[in-house]
């Protein structure tokens, strides 16, 4: 009966009635036009009908692993049978071994955690925790930042999708990031940092209590920031007594070559935060990360926060599952391997097609920014919009089995982790074709 209703439906129905029972996101509902999915393995996913894609977003940045690994699927079949589910006052295996696991392969001290179901409630907890530790109240953030679409890590959130939520939870302060996009470029190390610095004396170090940062920006245009910047905002903290809180939901579990990005600057930061790659999404997990010292202070004072699903025994045992994964192919290895072939790749396709105004990489995190003009670097479509060509791309990407994220003037190009050379080369093939597209807008 199951596999009877995996299948029985054509990619039509299944759209239809997707579309007329359920709401799709950020998206008005006459607008969406979903790709219907029945299976996926490896690189790659299907339609109902045969249509295969290779999956160059790893669906949302999160199926690092590659999809259908028979390893984690056995895990969570196991862990089923067994235990599916005890609530979180209670201790299991999965979540004792889940706990050590973590702290194992976190950065520096940072080795108790705290589970959720997901990214926006592992930042919802950061805030409370810090919050709780440092009896402050404001918390910084950045711009050009997602960090979730929950009461309170929206309001952290930065891109234009907080705008509907506001007024939202107070005490969130912005500050602007290093990079003000493909006109304006970068800001060096010292002047970003020279900015926050300013921002924290003007709101006053003692009411702040954490400023959270994507370590490597996601949706917003993998940034990664300048040489000095992570160690310089490490000092700010340090200095000011402000939490270093990291969200490393989109950034962690090996998507830029390390298991966590701040890895890349040797920094240990207070809090860190993760998701989606933790299971790679084969189950809803999240976690906030805290240094040793932190979570001592809640040997004697309370942490008020509660889920049903804290630590639920199948997602912790398909964690553990997936971190094994990682371990056993050396995915990390490989992310850093074909990372710099997918770098040259990127080098490659912005030297011969006008319209890509840059292309930015680390390990398999990477991303295209396309304009119309090399010189005045105009958008190939403007701030949180859209416009034809970019459109088209997206229609052309789709049409030739490549499924990627097309937003604003650029392009993501995020496989699993498991990615060979060879299927990268077949990916680029289609992007290379596709950008003639926008070249034809170059003026
Ligand atoms: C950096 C970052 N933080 C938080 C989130 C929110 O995670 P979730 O959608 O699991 O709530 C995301 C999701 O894309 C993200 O990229």
């Amino acid at each position: 009966m199951a596999t009877e209703t995996l299948t029985k439906m054509t990619g039509e129905e299944i759209v239809a009635l997707s579309k007329k029972h359920t709401l799709f996101e950020w998206s008005a509902q006459s607008k969406v036009d979903p790709i219907p999915v029945a299976r996926a393995k490896g690189i790659y996913f299907w339609t109902p009908e045969g249509k295969r894609f290779i999956d160059f977003n790893s669906q949302l940045m999160c199926v690092n692993i590659g999809h259908g690994d028979e390893r984690v699927i056995r895990a969570i079949q196991e862990q089923v049978a067994v235990l599916a589910y005890a609530n979180p006052f209670m201790a299991t295996e999965p979540r004792a071994r889940l706990g050590a696991k973590l702290a194992q392969i976190a950065p520096g001290d940072i080795d108790v955690f705290f589970f959720t179901n997901g990214g926006a409630e592992a930042n919802e907890n950061a805030i409370k925790l810090a919050r709780l530790v440092t009896g402050r109240h404001k918390i910084l953030a950045r711009y050009r930042s997602y960090h979730g679409a929950t009461a309170g890590s929206i309001m952290l959130t930065g891109d234009p999708r907080r705008w509907a939520s506001e007024p939202g939870i107070p005490g969130v302060v912005h500050v602007l990031d290093p990079y003000h996009g493909i006109e304006r470029g970068w800001d060096t190390a010292e002047q970003s940092l020279a900015m926050l610095e300013e921002v924290i004396q003007l709101e006053g170090a003692h009411t702040i209590a954490g400023f959270f940062l994507e370590t490597v920006t996601g949706t917003n245009g993998v940034l990664v920031p300048p040489d000095g910047y992570m160690e310089g905002v490490r000092e700010l903290c340090t200095k000011h007594g402000i939490l270093m809180i990291c969200d490393e939901v989109m950034s962690g579990f090996g998507r830029t070559g390390e298991w966590f990005a701040i890895d890349h600057w040797h920094i240990v930061p207070d809090i860190l935060t993760m998701a989606k790659g933790l299971t790679s999404a084969y189950v809803p997990l999240g976690a906030v990360g805290l240094r040793r010292p932190l979570a001592e202070h809640f040997k004697t004072n309370v942490f008020y926060g509660g889920l049903t699903y804290n630590s639920h025994p199948l997602a912790c045992a398909a964690a553990l599952a997936t971190i094994r994964v990682y371990e056993e192919d050396k995915l990390i290895e490989n992310a850093r391997r074909m990372g710099a072939v997918m770098c040259a790749l990127m080098s490659d396709l912005e030297k011969r097609h006008p319209s890509v105004g840059a292309a930015r990489s680390i390990g398999l995190f990477g991303v295209m920014e396309l304009v119309r003009n090399r010189e005045t670097r105009q958008p190939m479509a403007p701030f949180n919009g859209t416009s034809e060509e970019m459109a088209a791309l997206g229609r052309f990407f789709r049409d030739h089995g490549l499924y990627t994220f097309v937003r604003w003037n650029t392009f993501f190009t995020n496989p699993p982790l498991c990615v060979t050379e060879n299927e990268l080369r077949e990916a680029f093939g289609i992007i290379d074709k596709g950008l003639e597209i926008t070249d034809r807008a170059v003026a």
